[in-house]
């Protein structure tokens, strides 16, 4: 936040208001009450870098950024910065084990063997960041197909926020970007970037850490290409976004009102072919958005595949050929929807529908916290403000609230959804180590010790002064023979309880 200099009070209730219209109709991104002043310092900074706030100050010049940014294209340089400051880039390799877990053992076979015959396969990567989520495609694709190169695939990756799109382009990454890829593939992907070579050009990264450099053959299977989800420019043959197989758009939608995310996926469900599947986030479910698709289940996840019943491609290419003209379904025959174990139709629990919110709302602002979270029984769900779902009701994507559920499921010895909440939690806020020590809780309760200490380290990782953490490691160490690594954990326990 680089505005700090410029009085606030610059901004007007009625330019905060035009604004926010502005941006929600242009982006569809939407700011609640809690993320204006997010709004309002991105405007300002924009206003100053183009030059309409200078030495004097007033409300007009506000009032002449807001009208240059309403007669400007979305894509152009004035929206381009404001677009910098408000999209949340966050990502990484690899991103939620469970969805990589069923792309990886049913939907990309499954894809794979569907097109043996032409040796196609068209997948999109929407609201792809610094690209991450496409590589992670491109990686799985290499390591599936060992004949790669007779294959023709296009893996398309999409953004609003240019600057992410070029940092995906260039490909380093940091540390972080990996902290969930297995170490064996990153050093079989990736080479550390040598900063000093000839031609490197980001000087600065030399002082900032490692930078990682992704395979130049990885690198080439990806297309990077600006494309704003709120306009109408999909599913067309001319920017590959028609009869596509497979379409990853997670953690974007959660950031749009839900009149637009139903316009999204509406045309997700136009731009793929018959059979076809999308994944969205882990925490982007919702029981009547997705109605034209079939959930499914593979193990803890929940994709959304498209049928392909004569009824439903005819209405499909009726449609297409009023959307978008001539040239869609160019590949002929539609691949039959993959079978597949194991695959069923969720129960109410599996399915566990969550509301969708505009805006990504602070947590740490909520009145919900996690002592509460961590002391939730089955009685507080009628006490405010300890009960999680009256937390929820005013803040669906609270952490704590969320931890609070998976806490009192597994209480009750609900295992599996404890399991599926604590995921939710740790998708909504990978960046909380109290998520990932609940979910060791839970595997540890299930028997899962490998993912039990997986979780846990993640947790002491991120917070090294978990205590219970150490303790619960220690135990489980002690438990699998790791008598030493048990030993160290237990005295890091017991000097933080000052034994
Ligand atoms: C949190 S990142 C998700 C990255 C990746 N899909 C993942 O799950 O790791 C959200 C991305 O959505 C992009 N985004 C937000 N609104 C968009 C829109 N209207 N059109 C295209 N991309 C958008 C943002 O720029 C941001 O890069």
């Amino acid at each position: 936040m680089t505005s700090t200099t410029v009085p606030t009070t610059l901004f007007s209730i009625d330019d905060l208001a035009r604004a926010c219209a502005l941006v929600a109709a242009r982006t569809g991104l939407a700011f609640g009450d809690r993320r204006l002043h997010v709004l309002e310092e991105g405007c300002l900074d924009g206003a100053r870098h183009h030059g309409y706030i200078g030495e004097m100050q007033s409300h007009d010049m506000i009032a002449q950024y807001l009208d240059a940014l309403e007669t400007a294209e979305t894509n152009s340089p004035i929206w381009d910065r404001l677009i910098q400051f408000l999209t949340i880039p966050e990502t990484y390799f690899f991103r939620d084990t469970e969805q990589m877990h069923a792309l990886r053992t049913s939907i990309l076979p499954a894809l794979i063997a569907a097109h043996q015959a032409d040796r196609a396969l068209r997948i999109w990567s929407a609201g792809c960041s610094t690209g991450e989520e496409a590589y992670t495609l491109a990686i799985l694709l290499d390591q599936l197909l060992p004949d790669i190169e007779r294959w023709k695939i296009t893996l398309l990756a999409t953004d609003l926020n240019k600057r992410a799109l070029h940092h995906a382009r260039v490909a380093r990454y940091r540390p972080w970007s990996f902290r969930q890829t297995e170490l064996s593939l990153r050093h079989t992907y990736f080479a550390p970037y040598a900063h000093d070579a000839p031609g490197a050009q980001d000087a600065s990264a030399a002082q900032e850490g490692d930078l990682y450099e992704l395979n130049p053959a990885i690198r080439r299977m990806v297309t990077f290409a600006y494309l704003n989800l709120a306009e109408d420019s999909y599913p067309s043959t001319t920017n590959f976004t028609a009869d596509l197989d497979l379409i990853l758009c997670r953690n974007v939608i959660i950031y749009l009102p839900i009149d637009v995310t139903q316009r999204v996926i509406n045309r997700f469900q136009r731009c793929l072919a018959p059979g076809g599947w999308l994944i969205v986030g882990a925490s982007e479910y919702h029981p009547d958005i997705y109605a034209q698709f079939q959930l499914v289940r593979i193990g803890n996840a929940m994709v959304y595949c498209k049928g392909q019943g004569e009824e439903e491609r005819r209405r499909e290419r009726d449609e297409e050929s009023r959307s978008v003209g001539e040239g869609i379904g160019e590949r002929g025959e539609a691949a039959p929807i993959p079978v597949m174990e194991p695959v069923v139709r969720p129960t109410l629990v599996d399915a566990q529908p969550i509301a969708l919110i505009p805006v990504r709302v602070d947590c740490a602002s909520c009145s919900y916290n996690m002592t509460t979270a961590l002391a939730a029984t089955d009685t507080d769900v009628r006490s405010e403000p300890l009960s999680p779902e009256a937390c929820l009701q005013h803040n669906p994507r609270c952490v704590y609230a969320r931890c609070g559920l998976a806490k009192r499921a597994a209480d009750g010895g609900h295992l599996q959804e404890a399991r599926l909440f604590a995921q939710q939690a740790i998708e909504l806020d990978p960046l909380y180590a109290e998520s990932h020590y609940l979910l060791g809780l839970v595997h540890d309760e299930l028997g899962e010790l490998t993912e039990a200490v997986d979780s846990l380290r993640k947790a002491l990782y991120l917070d090294p002064s978990l205590t219970l953490a150490h303790y619960t490691i220690s135990a489980l160490y002690q438990r699998t023979g790791r008598h030493a690594e048990a030993a160290r954990h237990r005295a890091i326990a017991l000097r933080h309880f000052g034994a």
